[in-house]
């Protein structure tokens, strides 16, 4: 049995599943995403075992990877899926989770994206506002079918993330205010076609301190506890995602702590719960592999071009976000301070800044961790750069999941003009 994910051989060269990154590179070529399924069944199974004593649904995240390989392989060990759009909605059923395991959040469903929902019987819509419910109201009306309608809370908290990936505070855009959410969701009981299934809360992503999940549950489990005193019915409490992982160490996320704080506040009550992870299942168990195009020096500064660029990974800039970086094959030699940056001509295009690395020559790989999620979804073809080529490792094979659009392809599906007057 090999470890799960990306390990190093006797050698000190990658691996997954017994298979050498190296060779991987030779046949794929590079810039290329690696996907690592062992690791994605353990973080699966670990998350499972973290919620089931409550009575929790997996509903995997597919906005932090919508590779419908990866959607299927989570559906295959049971998860179900949260959507933010009916792409994602197509994709889900293109991997096999049927509509019944759906969940449709995001706060600004279109009108033929609820329509094709409705159509489809999708379990249930996680909705942001009350301009919303009329929308889906009519909508459903008009179709006589009924929407299973779950009311997204905003309860004012300010996790300790990224300011782009806080979702809970007053002033974004996201969930109900706490203060409307009473009388919205009595509206829900009134309206023929609308079925109330319960309330959800989804304070941001990539959080460590668990205090803040455990107020945002605990407010949301006091808002429903009330409405059910008074007599209206709150079956699920949708707790979202947004585990954070390490990206600068092998530590694994604290399903532990998480584990304590869910069971501590929902043991004892009758809820269904949903869970929404996304990036906790999927990031480690990706690396994204890059080759050095060459060394640059400047006056001050020593810089490392590399193959892969923002377009490939956007994080770093968009976040400031830190990814660890490693030689594929064993290095020996002392480190130096470097900027490890793209091709693209921007500034903003690097993938580290003033990181400690061994000295690497022209064609070494480099392995950028922790890229499972939030990576390649992120991509675009800025510069005319073609996609990174995508691999999955499955019972010790390696798969292309992906076919990669040549450059003479994207040129092929522009309508060329003539300009003649
Ligand atoms: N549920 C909802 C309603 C969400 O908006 C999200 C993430 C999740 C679940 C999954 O959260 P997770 O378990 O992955 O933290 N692009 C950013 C992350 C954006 C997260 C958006 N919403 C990044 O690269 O850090």
């Amino acid at each position: 049995m090999f470890p799960k994910g990306f390990y190093r051989d006797e050698n000190g060269e990658l691996n997954v599943q017994g298979i050498k990154v190296s060779v991987l590179t030779e046949k794929y070529g590079t810039p290329l995403f690696i996907y690592d399924t062992g690791l994605m069944k353990e973080r699966y199974e670990v998350f499972l075992n973290t919620v089931k004593n409550v009575k929790g649904n997996i509903h995997y995240a597919v906005k932090a990877n919508d590779s419908v390989n990866i959607i299927k392989f989570f559906g295959k060990l049971g998860a179900g899926a949260d959507i933010v759009s009916i792409g994602e909605f197509h994709k889900c059923i293109a991997a096999g989770i049927t509509p019944d395991k759906i969940i449709f959040s995001g706060v600004g469903k279109d009108k033929y994206e609820i329509e094709t929902a409705l159509k489809h019987n999708i379990l249930q819509f996680n909705i942001e506002s009350e301009e919303e419910l009329n929308d889906i109201y009519i909508i459903a009306s008009k179709l006589r079918l009924t929407a299973n309608i779950c009311l997204r809370i905003n309860p004012d908290i300010a996790p300790d993330t990224h300011k782009k990936i806080s979702t809970g505070e007053k002033e974004t855009k996201f969930g109900i205010d706490t203060e409307k959410i009473t009388s919205v969701y009595k509206k829900l009981h009134e309206l023929d076609y609308i079925n109330p299934v319960g309330l959800g809360v989804h304070i941001g992503s990539q959080i460590f301190d668990f205090r803040f999940f455990e107020k945002a549950y605990l407010n949301l489990k006091s808002i429903a506890d009330s409405l059910k005193i008074n007599g209206y019915k709150v079956p699920t409490l949708d707790l979202g995602g947004g585990i954070g992982i390490h990206y600068d160490s092998n530590k694994k996320p604290d399903f532990v702590a998480y584990k304590k704080i869910i069971s501590d506040i929902f043991l004892k009550s009758d809820y269904q719960l949903s869970f929404e992870p996304g990036r906790c299942l999927i990031a480690e168990a990706g690396v994204l592999i890059t080759k050095v195009i060459r060394n640059k020096k400047n006056k001050d500064k020593n810089f490392i071009i590399i193959d892969a660029a923002m377009n490939n990974l956007i994080r770093p800039t968009l976040y400031d976000a830190y990814h660890k970086i490693e030689t594929v094959k064993n290095k020996k030699g002392q480190a130096i301070l470097v900027d490890i940056v793209g091709p693209i001509c921007e500034t903003g295009d690097f993938i580290a800044l003033n990181r400690e690395l061994v000295k690497v020559l022209s064609d070494d790989l480099l392995a950028i961790r922790t890229t499972g999620a939030y990576a390649s979804v992120m991509r675009s073809n800025y510069n005319s750069r073609v996609d990174a080529l995508e691999i999955l490792i499955f019972n010790g094979k390696s798969y292309k999941i992906k076919q990669i659009d040549t450059i003479q392809d994207t040129i092929l599906k522009e309508k060329i003009l003539d300009f003649n007057s």
